[in-house]
């Protein structure tokens, strides 16, 4: 904690809820305890339904992955930039394999935030007389100042000056408005290139649009001539009980963005995958957009062992049962307390417990703490807590969890009627 207060930032401090006086020993991780949780340093496991907001679709630890990562490592870590890394060609055939034929070039990259960056230099190269990126309200894409400035929290975006220009915000799920922002920028000259957003806002507060929404996003990306990106950095990998949450809708994006659990909850990795036709603009020079350490031999070694654990487990099938036998669980562990919980929502294994407010929601958050149940939202925003646990979450350790929500809520709810608040 020290190290921490005086060489990273003591601001952590204030916002981890695992640091507080009473859990300061018990607050350092030290390793996986199986697939689905964490060991701290004294030995006390916590049941994962965090993980890196969505990292370990596949479970921690996923021995397939570690020996693919582990065997690459053995023959070769990194690559030399000159001569031709045969996984990256595997892991782009591999991709262009699993999303719709239209989608049928990859870049690779380390990070959620890098698939934007460059699904943003596609979309403006692609087509540079219209620049225009409009992005969603309550969306979140990464913090680098391009895909900060299609992030819509103002909180992350205020002190840090001019963004990218030619970007603007439209409500979620509102065809409408939507209509009227194409409409109107327009009228000004300035018409949309490409519409970005995620098909359920993840960081947003697990936002589900209505089942038609995304068809009518797609319908108007058409009639205006823009593009379609999908950030599904967050909902991809089997997470929403498809292997790609856009799937559920029937719609096809232009350009898709993938990391988080692409790696496999081993090697950070992310891919952004796009048409041949937007993706063309590199084709004369390939150096237009690069990065020294995407796609190494790790990174795709760890995401083709990653798909191919998805496909064989049937993780994505596994989330769409388990999501609806959690969100059962956790809407009957909530039900007695109104007072407290507003919602409770989820698509697959991306779930949300909507509190009154802020307070609540991280109160309930180490209260599961204590009773070894990692959630996530409580970073600096805790009214939605989010509930993202691997896909491999076995039936017990799900019913487990929706018990500790109910007990947790018990010891709240009492506490109010004693101290009347
Ligand atoms: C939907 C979405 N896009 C992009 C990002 C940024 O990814 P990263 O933190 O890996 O840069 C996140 C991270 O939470 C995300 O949820």
């Amino acid at each position: 904690m020290e190290n921490f207060r005086d060489h990273v930032n003591p601001g952590f401090l204030e916002y981890r809820k695992a640091t507080s006086v009473e859990h300061a020993a018990a607050a350092v991780e030290w390793s996986d305890a199986g697939p689905n949780s964490y060991r701290d340093v004294n030995g006390k496991e916590y049941l994962d339904c965090l993980g890196g907001f969505g990292i370990f679709n596949v479970g921690h630890r996923h021995p397939k992955v570690i020996a693919a990562v582990k065997a690459q490592l053995d023959r070769q870590p990194l690559h030399s930039q000159d001569l031709l890394d045969p996984l990256r060609a595997m892991l782009a055939k591999t991709l262009s394999m699993l999303l719709p034929p239209k989608l049928e070039y990859a870049f690779f990259c380390n990070s959620g935030t890098e698939t934007i960056e460059a699904a943003l230099k596609l979309a403006r190269a692609y087509n540079p007389h219209k620049q225009t990126i409009v992005a969603a309200l309550k969306g979140f894409h990464g913090k680098s100042y391009g895909a900060l400035s299609v992030s819509a929290k103002g909180e992350f975006r205020r002190p840090f000056g001019a963004l990218l220009p030619n970007v603007e915000h439209f409500p979620f799920n509102d065809l409408a408005e939507l209509r009227g922002k194409f409409e109107w920028l327009r009228t000004v000259g300035e018409d949309v290139g490409a519409v970005l957003l995620e098909p359920i806002q993840g960081e947003g507060g697990v936002n589900i649009p209505d089942d038609d929404y995304l068809r009518g996003v797609r319908a108007l990306c058409d009639e205006f001539g823009a593009l379609l990106i999908l950030d599904e950095v967050q909902t991809g990998m089997g997470r929403t009980g498809k292997m790609f949450c856009f799937e559920h809708y029937g719609v096809e994006p232009d350009i898709i963005c993938l990391a988080k659990a692409f790696g496999g909850g081993v090697i950070p990795a992310g891919a952004v995958v796009a048409t041949r036709g937007v993706f063309s603009s590199l084709f004369d020079n390939p150096f237009l957009h690069t990065t020294t350490f995407g796609g190494n031999p790790l990174a795709c070694a760890a995401a083709i062992a990653t798909i191919n654990v998805l496909i064989e487990e049937r993780l994505p099938e596994r989330a769409a049962v388990m999501g609806e036998r959690m969100l059962a669980g956790m809407k009957a562990a909530t039900q007695a307390y109104p007072e407290l919980v507003v919602d409770v929502r989820g698509k697959g294994l991306l779930m949300a417990m909507e509190f009154i407010d802020n307070q609540t929601g991280f109160e309930l958050g180490k209260l599961l703490l204590d009773r070894g149940v990692l959630v996530s939202g409580t970073l600096v925003n805790a009214r939605v807590v989010r509930v993202e646990p691997p896909l491999t979450i076995t039936e017990t350790q799900a019913d487990y969890v929706c018990e500790q929500i109910a007990a947790a809520l018990a010891v709240m709810a009492n506490q109010r009627e004693k101290t009347g608040v």
